[in-house]
């Protein structure tokens, strides 16, 4: 028996130019960054909120809403994730977005999502069994592409298993 080296691999692409996405998908980046303002995190002081895109081109978007019992807080991701199939059962997500900002200074680059998004996330890509583009948002036009979800968690743990 020998032991064998694998390597995984992923696509992402990087721009800085809103003109490498959809009218529907600048739309979608324009709500997420606005949306930002409503975040409750008194405790962080970091505001994050995130957006998805549906395939009916309706826009839903949340923010973290945290608690002064730390872990009841919940990031945006799931917020909106959990609003989008309490409401939307039937539609499918083409795209979804994530940006963040500190309460006093400027973050420079997007934001990547937690373990635990990257989860539910997956977990809605496989529901839905078409992939889900991520785009993460930086300040001054940076962006951060991801085509599926299922990317950012490598042998991650699903309900096939099951
Ligand atoms: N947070 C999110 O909303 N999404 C992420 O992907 C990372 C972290 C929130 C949770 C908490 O309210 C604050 O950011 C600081 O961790």
């Amino acid at each position: 028996m020998h032991k064998k080296i694998e390597k995984h691999q992923f696509e992402y692409f990087t721009s800085t130019n809103l003109n490498d996405f959809s009218a529907e998908e600048q739309q979608l980046i324009s709500e997420t960054i606005n949306k930002a303002n409503s975040a409750y995190a008194p405790y962080s002081n970091f505001n994050v909120s995130s957006g998805i895109l549906l395939d009916d081109n309706t826009i839903l978007s949340a923010t973290n809403v945290e608690n002064a019992s730390y872990p009841v807080g919940i990031c945006a991701e799931r917020n909106v994730l959990s609003y989008c199939m309490s409401n939307f059962p039937k539609h499918i997500i083409k795209t979804i977005a994530v940006y963040a900002e500190k309460k006093i200074e400027k973050l420079i680059l997007p934001i990547t999502p937690c373990g635990m998004c990257r989860q539910a996330l997956l977990e809605v890509e496989n529901r839905q069994e078409k992939p889900i583009k991520l785009i993460m948002i930086g300040h001054n036009n940076q962006f951060l592409v991801v085509e599926k979800c299922v990317h950012l968690l490598p042998f991650a743990f699903d309900g096939s298993v099951l």
